[in-house]
């Protein structure tokens, strides 16, 4: 595909191109669609073994089954999102049924102020609801939730604690992947007028970036703070492969929230940051040439190492993003993100009917855990299909956010 790709824009004409990337995007959809459906019918059976209604599928277990989660496990939002990406695509009501079905089965982590996670779990399911459904009843969640998450918020850190576990590792632990929670805040402000969380969403991101970069614009995964004085007690990680390594998912995220923090405040000084991450990751001497990253930018037995899908699939997402704000030289993070897309399209996607129904394989959950390493996660698929209606919508001249 790649290779086509490159003789496509260097030979045919643009009309021609135009449509091998529309037919890059429908196909995807085909495909997700059809992976879909193989999934809600593996959910269906593992709930008449176990005669209860299961919440999210995350991933594949080592048994080889599907692994479903409960509510309050971070990934519980993507699989909604997923539903609503395909009635976004297709318009099919089908997947609109099913999406507010299982949006529906999150609703109560609203009042779940044990976790910085709000935003992935109810702006992924409950966000897309609203924004493709106007359902006054989704917009209380999303306000109940935003008022729940600035709970978290200790005005002497300037943040949001991430965690409460490892409570005798980290003081007031704040990790990187924080950053996408930010934009349930955002949207709480602009239905509400409520300017609290606006504030303590940009607290969040001006301390993100004064402490959690290094000089190269890596990022550190986890930054612990005393929750007295504000001062930075650890630098450390959790997922990547040590605490000076760049974790590849860690970057991504960075990447994606600076760019969505600067859609919601113009703040030059994200966008510059979400440029120098982009950077960081299409210049590193390790990223492969199909710009899908291994799982740790510095793991150390590269090129045999496993790679991670769902950074991709983020990287992808916010780099079309980005590219909007930053006139001709954005067109090259489009082309980018393209690469990224063509890529996971094609060595990257599961054989219809097989991986429980997931749309993407080689992912890399927690390396060092031995934990979802080189499987299938349902994170990759969310920000996949995101990514891919991003390019459609890019390449039909309408905005990418509503
Ligand atoms: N937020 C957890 C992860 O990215 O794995």
């Amino acid at each position: 595909m790649r290779k086509y790709f490159n003789v496509c824009v260097m030979f045919f004409p643009l009309l021609f191109c135009q449509a091998t990337e529309k037919k890059t995007v429908e196909s995807a959809f085909l495909h997700a669609e059809k992976q879909t459906k193989y999934m809600l019918e593996e959910i269906d059976e593992l709930e008449k073994q176990n005669g209860k209604e299961l919440v999210s599928p995350r991933s594949i277990a080592e048994d080889g089954n599907l692994k479903m989660v409960v509510s309050r496990d971070w990934t519980s939002g993507f699989y909604p999102g997923v539903l609503w990406y395909l009635y976004e695509y297709t318009q099919n009501d089908f997947w609109k049924q099913k999406a507010v079905e299982f949006t529906s089965n999150i609703e109560r982590e609203k009042w779940n102020a044990t976790t910085h996670d709000m935003g992935f779990k109810i702006y992924c399911s409950f966000g897309n609801g609203l924004r493709l459904t106007k359902n006054a009843h989704y917009k209380d969640v999303i306000i109940e939730s935003a008022a729940t998450l600035v709970k978290r918020f200790n005005p002497n850190v300037g943040a949001i604690r991430s965690w409460d576990h490892n409570k005798d590792k980290w003081d007031f632990p704040v990790i990187i992947d924080n950053m996408m929670n930010l934009e349930l805040l955002f949207e709480a402000t602009k239905m509400t007028g409520d300017s609290t969380y606006y504030d303590v969403a940009v607290a969040h991101a001006n301390t993100t970036l004064k402490n959690h970069f290094r000089k190269d614009n890596s990022s550190f995964h986890v930054i612990s703070y005393d929750p007295e004085t504000g001062e930075v007690e650890k630098r450390n990680t959790h997922q990547g492969y040590g605490h000076q390594s760049s974790w590849s998912r860690g970057q991504a995220w960075g990447l994606y929230g600076f760019t969505m923090c600067y859609r919601y405040t113009g703040n030059e000084a994200y966008l510059k940051q979400a440029e120098k991450i982009a950077r960081f990751m299409l210049d590193h001497r390790n990223m492969p040439a199909d710009l899908v990253p291994y799982w740790d930018y510095d793991a150390p037995g590269i090129p045999n190492e496993e790679r991670d899908a769902s950074a991709a699939a983020v990287m992808a997402s916010a780099l079309y993003e980005m590219g909007t704000y930053l006139g001709k030289r954005g067109e090259l993070y489009a082309k980018s993100a393209d690469k990224i897309i063509s890529s996971l399209s094609t060595d990257y996607v599961s054989p219809i009917g097989e991986n429980k129904g997931f749309i993407l394989i080689h992912s890399t959950g927690a390396k060092p855990s031995n934990n979802e390493v080189d499987v299938p996660l349902i994170y990759a698929d969310y920000y996949y299909l995101e990514a891919l209606i991003r390019k459609d919508r890019l390449e039909n001249q309408r905005p990418l956010t509503e």
